[in-house]
C-alpha cells in the first residue's frame, strides 16, 4: 500500500494526477466510480482538468459501486443521480458507457450481469473507494464475505443513520443496497482509497495495522498489489 497524507485540497490534486496518467496512457480505460462526501473534491478537480481540456473522459466506461435498492435512477438521493450531477453531466463522458447498479431490478441475473459487464469490458482499471466509519468499502459492511461479487446487502443501522444527513429523516434511508462485492473490487487492477475526517480513524487504522479480516472490509486491500490511500491528518490520527 502506498499512503499518502496530505490535506483534503492537496488529495484532490494527487489522486486527479492519477487519472490524468491513466487516461494518458489507456485513454478508454475502465474506471470505477464511487459516491459519498468523499469524492467530492476529486469530482470538481476532474471536471476543472476537463474543462481545460487537461483530461478526456471521451473513450472511458464506468462502473459505479454501488446503489440503494427501491430508489429510481432519477431520484435526488439515488447514486446514478449523484453520479450524473457530480460528474458524467460536466465531463465529456460519453453516458451510454457509464453504469450503475440498478436500485430497482436487483434480480440475481441483474446482479450477475454487472461483474459479467465489467469483465466484458475489460475488468475495472482503477477503482475509486471511500471507506464507511465501520470499514465498509462500497456497501460491503463488516461480516461481508471476501469472496463476495455484486450482491444486495442490509445497511447497518450506523450506516444508515450516518447517510440519513442527506434525507428528511432516517425513515427514508433505503434498508438495502446492491453493491459491488468485494471480490469485485479486489479484481480492480489499480485501487485509490480515500478517507478523509477524524470519524475514518478508527477504521483507517483497522485498514492498515489490522489483520485482513470481514470485520473490517478495507482491511482486504492490504492484499492487493497496487492501492494508494490518501487521508488527511484526521483520518490518519491512529496511524
Ligand atoms: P462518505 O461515505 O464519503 O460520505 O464519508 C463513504 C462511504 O460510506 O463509503
Amino acid at each position: 500500500m502506498k499512503i499518502i497524507i496530505a490535506s483534503s485540497e492537496e488529495i484532490a490534486k494527487s489522486a486527479s494526477r492519477q487519472y490524468v496518467e491513466l487516461l494518458k496512457e489507456k485513454p478508454n480505460a475502465v474506471l470505477g466510480f464511487a459516491t459519498g462526501s468523499t469524492p467530492l473534491p476529486l469530482y470538481a478537480e476532474l471536471v476543472s482538468l476537463c474543462k481545460e481540456g487537461k483530461l478526456s473522459f471521451k473513450d472511458v466506461t464506468t462502473f459505479n459501486l454501488d446503489e440503494y435498492v427501491g430508489l429510481e435512477p432519477t431520484h435526488d438521493q439515488s447514486y446514478r443521480y449523484f453520479m450524473n450531477t457530480n460528474l458524467f453531466d460536466l465531463v465529456d463522458v460519453d453516458k451510454s458507457r457509464t453504469h450503475v447498479p440498478s436500485g430497482i431490478d436487483t434480480s440475481d441475473e441483474a446482479l450477475a450481469q454487472y461483474d459479467k459487464d465489467i469483465a466484458l469490458a475489460g475488468g475495472l482499471d482503477m477503482q475509486l473507494l471511500g471507506i464507511g466509519c465501520n470499514g465498509h468499502i462500497g456497501f460491503n459492511e463488516p461480516g461481508t464475505p471476501l469472496e463476495s461479487l455484486t450482491h444486495v446487502v442490509e445497511l447497518t443501522q450506523n450506516t444508515r443513520e450516518v447517510n440519513s444527513r442527506l434525507f428528511n429523516d432516517i425513515g427514508e434511508v433505503p434498508t438495502h443496497a446492491a453493491t459491488m462485492g468485494i471480490k469485485t473490487v479486489m479484481n480492480a487492477r489499480k485501487i485509490i482509497l480515500i478517507a478523509t475526517g477524524a470519524s475514518k480513524a478508527q477504521a483507517m487504522f483497522d485498514t492498515i495495522k489490522g489483520p485482513v479480516s470481514s470485520a473490517c472490509p478495507a482491511s482486504v486491500l492490504q492484499l492487493h498489489p497496487d492501492v494508494t490511500v490518501y487521508m488527511d491528518k484526521d483520518a490518519a490520527a491512529l496511524l
